[in-house]
């Protein structure tokens, strides 16, 4: 059976094409329905309340859409509100972090995992608990990064700065010697390079929006819910405001160009 409902995908704003793009590589022929709630970014330093509500109205939006799965690719909202979402509907809700957490444990060796995120992700202990749910002689070392992105969302990918801020975050989990990092937040596989750098590319690198991406198919597979049309899928994106730099800003996301914003 092919069922070409779309992937509904939500995030607080752009960075969540992060994750359309890496369904969009292993899930090329499935319909991607993404709202990005650019008006009221950034959920990382917001209260749980307002993250849960905002999460909330994201899901609702999705689900008018008539989708067949959700997509909860903002770290923080999953890290907060996806009791909350999953509450709200029969179909399958994915979030990032128990695919990141999963990934990750299956490659550390040495049991030292670092985790990075908004405040609002490192305060929920979300990774932390579910790592350790996997394997609890594991030591998690979490790190909120408050700048990382501001720098990503200005363009500052290769800038010396950069490279001097990730030092500064990140010189705690090098000392404490962990041999895995998530990148616990939808903009952190963007300085996947400087990070790599700056641990001498001696470390597993988590791209919790790849984990995710890998999860979403299994989901789908297992509920024999795949579309099987033979034609790419379409990608149609809706924000709650247009920001400025709107199209640069994505494009570096997502990696193509992208079409059909509509703003509501
Ligand atoms: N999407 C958020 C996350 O992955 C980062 C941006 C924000 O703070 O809204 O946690």
């Amino acid at each position: 059976m092919s069922d070409t409902r779309a992937i509904g995908i939500f995030d607080s704003g752009l960075g969540g094409l992060t994750v359309v793009k890496r369904v969009r590589e292993i899930l090329p022929n499935e319909n991607i329905i993404y709202f990005g709630d650019t008006a009221r970014l950034p959920y990382g330093s917001k209260s749980r309340k307002k993250i849960i509500e905002f999460s909330i109205e994201n899901t609702n939006f999705l689900l008018s859409h008539n989708v067949k799965i959700i997509v909860v690719a903002c770290n923080t909202s999953t890290a907060v509100a996806l009791y909350e979402i999953r509450k709200m509907t029969n179909i399958p809700v994915i979030g990032v972090i128990a695919p990141g957490a999963r990934a990750a444990v299956a490659f550390t060796k040495n049991n030292k995992i670092g985790v990075i995120g908004t405040a609002g992700t490192i305060n929920s202990e979300e990774y932390t608990k579910h790592i350790l749910e996997l394997n609890d002689k594991i030591k998690v070392y979490s790190q909120a990064c408050g700048l990382f992105v501001p720098i990503v969302e200005e363009g500052w990918i290769d800038k010396e700065i950069t490279n001097h801020i990730i030092a500064e975050y990140l010189m705690p989990l090098k000392i404490a010697g962990i041999d895995t990092i998530i990148l616990g937040c939808t903009h952190y596989p963007l300085l996947k390079n400087g990070i790599a750098n700056f641990f001498e590319n001696k470390i597993n690198i988590v791209d919790s929006a790849e984990s995710c991406a890998a999860a979403v198919k299994e989901k789908l597979a297992e509920l024999n819910i795949l579309n099987s049309s033979a034609a790419r899928g379409t990608a149609t994106f809706f924000v709650s405001d247009t920001p400025a730099k709107f199209s640069e800003i994505g494009s570096r996301f997502l990696d193509e160009e992208f079409s059909a914003i509509k703003v509501v």
